[in-house]
């Protein structure tokens, strides 16, 4: 059968369009609010156009908007090729594509009318988070319906890193952004939570973030295209599971090395300290499992543009990945505070 009616490519290549248009607008914030830094003269007497209003149109444009739509094409792309599947439901993955894109107009409008509430990655208000929970709930069902329906016996395992991502950014966004409108006519809303407990809240949110959305899911790309591109299966599956139950596990409790010496109780920000570091285990074993993927096609990077960009990327998550518990011990970490009593 033809590959253009084996799989469903429409929807993946309207994601693929849409992640290169919100990377334009993304990194034009980021190049616009970086000058701002620079030429203080760019800070204009027009609200909307303040560093603080066009910051997060910067973050979440490049996280969410850009990575968000990579990650939506990607994982639609990759589900029907290792199931042996064409999407079961096409007109429910259209309504993620659309109800997604609405979701970022409608968060990305807000910060420029200043309306936010002020949790770094989780801005958008309630409107806009009740939209994305609805979109994303299909997503989940739109991507296991695929897994359910699949024609292969084994579920590859870039699909169990898909699958984390989506599950537990849905568990993050629910729990973070538990609030209550001020009106139903309003674009205000009171959190649930405050004081200590609301930072915690919003740092198991904001570092998982990190971990499923940005970690996580990209590893289920990695997983399926460092394989295919290099012609060689994945060096070690067993790694791939341990990499896969190791990052699952443990990522979820480093939230609090966001919080180093604040009110948060001394033994929470150990707790998270230790799981920060325990952390780097797993990643560099999913790190060391994708560069010896390619060992025997090393002589293919000096012609194979794509490869070099893999083996890159692979090089970024191992210094990244040293970095993050490095500076997540504490005694590292009081470089920061100390620094701002000084002044
Ligand atoms: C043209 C390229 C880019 C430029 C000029 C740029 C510029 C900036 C600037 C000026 C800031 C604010 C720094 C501050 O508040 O002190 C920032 C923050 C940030 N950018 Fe970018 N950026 C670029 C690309 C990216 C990309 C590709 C990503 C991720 C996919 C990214 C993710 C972030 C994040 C997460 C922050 C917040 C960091 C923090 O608070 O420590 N940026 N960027």
């Amino acid at each position: 059968m033809d590959v253009v009616d084996k799989y469903d490519n429409q929807v993946v290549r309207w994601f693929a369009a849409a992640s290169i248009f919100w990377a334009v607008v993304g990194l034009s914030a980021g190049v616009f609010i970086a000058l701002q830094m620079a030429y203080p003269l760019l800070n204009f007497d027009l609200p909307w156009t303040t560093f603080g209003r066009l910051r997060p149109v910067h973050t979440s444009g490049v996280i969410f908007a850009f990575g968000g739509n990579v990650l939506m094409a990607t994982s639609f792309l990759v589900v029907q090729r290792t199931c042996n599947i064409k999407l079961p439901n096409p007109l429910l993955a259209r309504f993620v594509f659309f109800g997604y894109q609405l979701f970022i107009l409608l968060a990305l409008s807000g910060y420029v009318m200043g309306i936010t509430q002020g949790k770094e990655y989780a801005e958008p208000e309630w409107y806009a988070d009740i939209l994305l929970t609805i979109v994303w709930i299909t997503y989940l069902y739109v991507f296991m319906a695929a897994i359910i329906k699949r024609q292969e016996p084994h579920i590859y395992v870039a699909n169990w890193f898909f699958l984390a991502f989506i599950i537990v950014v849905a568990i993050l966004h629910l729990g973070n952004n538990v609030s209550i409108p001020v009106s139903l006519l309003s674009t205000e809303s009171i959190s649930a939570f405050s004081g200590v407990q609301s930072a915690m809240i919003q740092w198991w949110y904001g570092h998982n973030a990190v971990g499923f959305f940005l970690t996580a899911g990209f590893l289920g790309i990695a997983y399926y295209f460092l394989p295919k591109r290099a012609n060689q299966p994945v060096y070690s599956y067993r790694l791939s599971i341990l990499h896969f139950w190791g990052l699952v596990f443990i990522y979820i409790w480093a939230g609090p090395h966001h919080l180093h010496y604040t009110s948060l109780p001394d033994w929470v920000q150990t707790l998270g300290m230790t799981m920060s570091i325990i952390l780097w285990l797993p990643s560099w074993g999913g790190m060391i499992n994708g560069l010896m993927t390619l060992s025997g096609a090393w002589r293919r990077l000096r012609e194979d543009p794509v490869l070099k960009f893999l083996i890159t990327a692979l090089a970024f998550y191992g210094m990244s990945t040293f970095e993050g518990p490095l500076m997540a011990i504490k005694s590292v970490n009081a470089f920061k505070p100390l620094h701002r009593m000084d002044h």
